[in-house]
């Protein structure tokens, strides 16, 4: 069976078809040679992009027995997952009693071997960004997550970041999902951020937030989000999602097992400056966006 058996897109005429699927190809560099910087090009866009399949090196049914507990459901590398599992104190090698890993399983061999695999699988995605987007030279890495708690139904919401977080930037964000789980991970996908300010202007304060961030937790909290139509995207085992999740409303209905990545470059260093959605918006336009 075809990696691409179970990728599915289901379009509702009532929200702009941004939604683009690449022909299959093997690994980053099949993309990169077919596709070159229409890639980044179609990101700026603020397209979903959908590549069918993407060979990465793991040992997906090993990864498939596994999953996390709630608490660690979006753990990231930041976290110290996919680093050493020791500490050395003097001469002694001690497994690391906060690694999140040493944590979830006891015993040393599965640890170890949960272990590599994030790491190998984090590696690789470091490298697969860079061959994805080669004309963003000045990529710097935010996070990498690895998400294997069972997932969804969640709210339909816009990636906003508190003022206080390191996230909370005016950069360009690039943001990818690699579905690992023997199933396909399926998502509700909506209007996207310039679109709720314009037809539902009258849900935001007169005087708009400075921050785009600001604007989206409005609409997150917004009941209406919810009742808006949806695309709906099922994206199968390997198959890798590309999209701002800043500016597109975006909800999980149903996922066991993705690594999601978040990377950043400053705004003039994207392909067209005036993309940035952050560079677009203007809180004294009456809407928000020219
Ligand atoms: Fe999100």
């Amino acid at each position: 069976m075809s990696q691409q058996a179970g990728l599915r897109v289901t379009r509702t005429r009532e929200v702009e078809d941004y939604v683009l699927v690449l022909d299959e190809h093997e690994d980053a560099l099949g993309y990169q040679r077919t596709y070159g910087d229409a890639i980044a090009e179609a990101y700026e866009d603020l397209k979903v992009i959908v590549l069918p399949s993407l060979a990465i090196d793991a040992d997906l049914d090993f990864l498939n027995a596994i999953a996390f507990p709630p608490q660690f459901k979006k753990i990231s590398a930041g976290d110290g997952i996919g680093d050493s599992l020791f500490e050395r104190n003097g001469k002694q090698i001690l497994r690391k009693s906060d690694h999140p890993v040493n944590l979830i399983a006891e015993d040393l061999r599965p640890a170890a071997m949960i272990n590599h695999q994030i790491a190998s699988v984090f590696a690789q995605l470091r490298v697969i960004v860079r061959q994805l987007f080669p004309a963003y030279r000045t990529l710097r890495e935010g996070t990498l997550t690895w998400r294997f708690t069972p997932t969804g139904p969640e709210i339909t919401h816009f990636d906003g970041y508190a003022p206080e977080s390191r996230f909370y930037t005016r950069e360009h964000r690039i943001k990818f999902f690699l579905n690992l789980d023997h199933d396909p991970r399926v998502w509700g996908l909506t209007h996207r951020i310039d679109k709720i300010l314009r037809d539902h202007r009258a849900i935001f304060p007169d005087r708009l937030p400075d921050h785009l961030n600001e604007v989206a937790r409005i609409a997150t909290e917004w009941p209406g989000l919810q009742d808006m139509p949806h695309h709906e995207l099922h994206y199968p085992q390997l198959s890798l999602v590309l999209g701002n999740a800043e500016a597109i409303g975006h909800q999980v209905r149903y996922g066991n097992r993705m690594v999601a990545g978040e990377f950043f470059i400053e705004p003039e260093d994207m392909l067209d400056p005036s993309k940035s959605v952050h560079n677009r918006y203007d809180p004294t336009l009456p809407y928000g966006f020219a």
